[in-house]
């Protein structure tokens, strides 16, 4: 049985009931209500001052064409402060310059051109509305057989699906032909030395003084307060004497900025009874100066923020968080180790020195590393 009627808001509406009829369909009713929202149409199209003023037109004509020449001198400057602000000499401040006018220059270069098109588009082209229908996406019925038969007809020509063992070899030397590249990767490490060893060394010695970073500055013990932080490099890195450096004092590294990577150091002191040693770490630490290495061992990016309340040591990167006060163990994210330390103490002339290498490699894990 089926009826109509209105429902309590007063719509129209279609009621369908069903009864225990002779049709065996259970009892139900449907309810089916007018669409609700109608198609508003377009607004109507209103003119823009460039349309009505042939003037305003001249003037965004000349906005725009102004945005590309802006363009084209901001890529130019680009060039000519490559050309003429060299970071050959390896200086800070020259690299600073170069990066800041190559940068400034592609910055412009780019943004004038985005801003120029935007304003041609909205200002000057032409503004008429159209609609565009859509049509149904899959292919006809009988394209879609014939395809299906093509593919059909290419296996049993082939033979794909019967012969197995010819199938199966190409799919393994498919497997394998990429299997070179990936040796030759090899290539990227230094030839005459064992990468794995150099991932085990820094340039910390017995006895390299802590130094500020990039200054060089050594510090003394009496200089690191209850809750401050050190950013800090060995003592031996620096620009003058560093190709003098036997390969072994270097850490292994051919150019500065690497075995600085490696090298690089934070340096906190807290309350000795907030430090919570493990037994063999015991004497690592000086008068509750700690030093931790500052590559994150998620990925290796710099772990440069330091909370001085709860002494967790941030990673920019991913979020992961290390406690210093716990042997700089992981608290959060997805790193995996907790940051190594650096054993330190100080010498005769209270300058805080490191008493040792690092006693596991720095950074990310990789394949051979033991711990
Ligand atoms: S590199 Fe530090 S959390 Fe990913």
């Amino acid at each position: 049985m089926a009826e109509e009627a209105k429902n309590n808001g007063g719509s129209d509406a279609v009621v369908a009931a069903h009864g225990h009829g002779g049709d065996g369909a259970s009892a139900g009713t449907a309810v089916i209500v007018p669409d609700a929202v109608q198609n508003p149409g377009l607004p109507p199209h209103r003119k823009r001052v460039t349309d009505l003023d042939p003037k305003k037109a001249k003037n965004a004509e000349r906005v725009v064409y102004s945005l590309f020449y802006l363009s084209i001198a901001g890529s130019l400057g680009a060039v000519l402060a490559y050309m003429f602000l060299p970071i050959e000499t390896g200086e800070l401040g020259a690299i600073r310059l170069h990066t800041m006018f190559v940068g400034l220059g592609m910055a412009l270069s780019l943004l004038a051109i985005g801003i120029g098109a935007v304003h041609w588009g909205k200002a000057l082209m032409d503004d008429h509305e159209s609609i565009d229908y859509r049509h149904p996406v899959p292919s006809e019925a009988e394209v879609r057989e014939a395809s299906a038969e093509v593919f059909e007809l290419a296996d049993k020509e082939s033979g794909f699906s019967r012969r197995s063992l010819v199938r199966n070899s190409l799919i393994g030397a498919l497997i394998a032909f990429p299997i070179p590249g990936i040796t030759l990767l090899r290539s990227l490490a230094p030839q005459d030395r064992d990468p794995v060893q150099q991932l085990h060394h820094t340039m910390w010695t017995k006895g390299v003084r802590l130094a500020r970073d990039p200054s060089g500055v050594p510090i003394k013990a009496s200089e690191v307060t209850i809750g401050s932080a050190f950013h800090v490099i060995p003592e031996t890195l620096n620009h003058e004497d560093f190709s003098k450096l036997s390969l072994d004092e270097r850490g292994g590294s051919d150019h500065l900025l690497d075995a600085k990577a490696k090298a690089i150091v934070l340096l906190m002191r807290l309350d000795q009874s907030e430090l919570k040693e493990l037994p063999e770490r015991k004497g690592w630490s000086y008068d509750g100066i700690v030093a931790y290495s500052k590559v994150c061992t998620h990925v290796g990016c710099p772990v440069a923020l330091y909370e001085q309340h709860t002494h967790h040591l941030l990673c920019p990167c991913h979020q992961s968080q290390f406690d210093v006060s716990e042997h700089a163990k992981v608290v959060f994210g997805p790193a995996k180790r907790p940051l190594p330390q650096l054993p330190i103490t100080v010498d005769d002339e209270g300058y805080l020195v490191a008493q040792s290498d690092f006693h596991e490699p720095v950074g990310p894990s990789f394949w051979e590393r033991l711990k």
